[in-house]
């Protein structure tokens, strides 16, 4: 039987993997018949090699049912490129008839209002394909995250290259995942980095990615994220910082979401190494490498460079440092970053704890605009800015926030509105908006939590939103 299950490793690892590793430092041949034959070895009498195994062919059978997934969505993105013709090509003849109605037949209008409701039917099934799909790529996530976490168990068990391939194979398919996720992303949200709609109109269910690098769901001060613009080459960069009070001082960078989720930090950063540069209040973003964030002392707005090291601040006129948001009497400052740049919130004593929003001068590190909100800030769960819109939310129940008021920087206008969404647990200390895949990441009783989001169409010449 151990043989067997040498061989398999053997065959597989000779075919799969260029590299040379435990598995192929083993005599091995194979017989005419396709038999295996080669040296028995043991690696260690405790080591769960059935497990292994197991896990080595879920890794075959996950990969296979990502590459049908890879496939569909190739099928996808060609089918919405001749969608997209059909409705551009139906615009220009509705255009044409508005023009001028009386040169066109009833035949000719019908002809028209057929091939619309041909197109309508072709968008409507390409949506419930796209959601089939989806919601397999979701289940791919889960299941490679559960047995990421088996492995991590077994490499801090036993000897670490006992599985080494096996953790190979899944950084392989984690990275085809995230591939295929950022295509889907873009069938989703085919304009990303646009902002031409009509602000937010829903968000999805949470989609919780898993408890925090310490492991523990007591480190509830924290965030999580994307680069909101990130240097080349660092696209697919995931940062993360936590602790068990208000005070920042680490922040991890990860090369991907696998090792994210994996716990392997390319980089962990100090804020209290060659200075005292902590922070309080976990409102953080990421930016072009740099981390901005509120300075604990003096109270003031403050920028890490992780390129360079250092650290610099800026006191913010008139900011007080008396008032929170609701989940956290320590944010008094909240970056945001959108498709239109770098923002700050808080509030002054001179508004009597109504909420200010400031656009931040990145070259300058400085305040160049404010816009006075009339909403108070104790009562806001938090805010993040979208296409130069604040939003802010506040608790409905246990289960339920909600996005109950915006302000729209250009027309200075506010409004109040309702979209709910849910919540993994009740309370959350962070929550801010991605430019880069128009996602919301909240950080929630140490669990990495995060939203779609999607939009009021309002331009016809858009591509169409898969969907809506
Ligand atoms: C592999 O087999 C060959 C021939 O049977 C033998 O000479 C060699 O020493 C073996 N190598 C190992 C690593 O056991
Ligand atoms: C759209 O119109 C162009 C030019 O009339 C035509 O060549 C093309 O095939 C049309 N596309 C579709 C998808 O109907
Ligand atoms: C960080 O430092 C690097 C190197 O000096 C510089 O090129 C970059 O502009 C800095 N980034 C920010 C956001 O200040
Ligand atoms: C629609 O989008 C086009 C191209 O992005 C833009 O020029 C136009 O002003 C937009 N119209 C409206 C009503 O937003």
């Amino acid at each position: 039987m151990i043989t067997a299950l040498l061989c398999f490793f053997f065959l597989r690892s000779t075919v799969a993997l260029e590299s040379v590793d435990l598995w192929t430092e083993r005599n091995g041949t194979v017989d005419p018949e396709g038999q295996c034959s080669c040296e028995a070895f043991l690696p260690g009498t405790t080591f769960p090699m059935g497990e292994l195994v197991q896990l080595e062919e879920t890794a075959v059978r996950i990969s296979q049912k990502l590459e049908l997934e890879i496939i569909k969505v190739e099928m996808f993105e060609s089918k919405l490129t001749v969608y997209i013709e059909k409705v551009a090509n139906l615009t220009v003849v509705i255009q044409m008839m508005e023009d001028d109605p009386d040169s066109y037949s009833e035949l000719q209008i019908q002809e028209v209002k057929i091939q619309i409701k041909q197109v309508e039917a072709l968008i409507l099934d390409l949506q419930a394909s796209i959601q089939t799909s989806s919601s397999v790529l979701v289940k791919i996530r889960k299941e490679i995250t559960s047995i990421v976490v088996v492995l991590t168990k077994m490499e801090n068990k036993y000897d670490k290259n006992l599985v080494l391939v096996t953790r190979r194979e899944y950084i392989k398919i984690q990275q085809k995942l995230d591939e295929c996720e950022r295509r889907h992303n873009e069938i989703f949200n085919p304009n990303i980095g646009s902002c031409n709609h009509g602000g937010i109109s829903r968000l999805s269910k949470p989609i919780i990615s898993q408890l925090n690098a310490h492991l523990v769901a007591g480190h509830i001060y924290g965030g999580w994220g994307k680069d909101s613009r990130p240097l080349p080459g660092s696209e697919n960069t995931y940062w993360y910082s936590a602790s068990t009070d208000a005070v920042v001082r680490y922040v991890s960078v990860y090369a991907d979401y696998y090792r994210l989720i994996m716990r392997q930090a390319m980089k962990t950063y100090d804020l209290y190494a060659s200075a005292d540069w902590r922070g309080t209040g976990n409102n953080l973003i990421v930016r072009a490498n740099t981390l901005y964030y509120q300075f604990a002392n003096p109270f003031s707005m403050a920028k890490f460079n992780m390129t360079t090291q250092k650290a610099e601040y800026r006191v913010v006129p008139s900011a007080s440092n008396r008032f929170s948001y609701h989940y956290s009497p320590y944010q008094n400052l909240d970056f945001a970053a959108d498709e239109s740049g770098l923002w700050i919130t808080y509030a002054t004593e001179a508004s009597k704890g109504k909420l200010v929003l400031g656009k931040i001068d990145e070259a300058a590190f400085a305040l160049k605009e404010v816009w006075q909100t009339s909403i108070f800030k104790p009562s806001v769960g938090n805010t993040f800015m979208v296409c130069g819109v604040l939003y802010a939310t506040r608790s409905v129940d246990t289960n339920t926030e909600e996005i109950f008021y915006t302000y729209d920087t250009r027309s200075r206008k506010e409004s109040y509105v309702s979209i709910p969404f849910e919540k993994f647990q009740e309370n959350y200390m962070y929550l801010d908006y991605n430019p880069t895949d128009q996602k919301l990441y909240m950080y929630n009783n140490g669990y990495y939590v995060s939203y779609h989001v999607w939009f009021h169409q309002n331009n016809k010449t858009n591509k169409p939103q898969v969907l809506m």
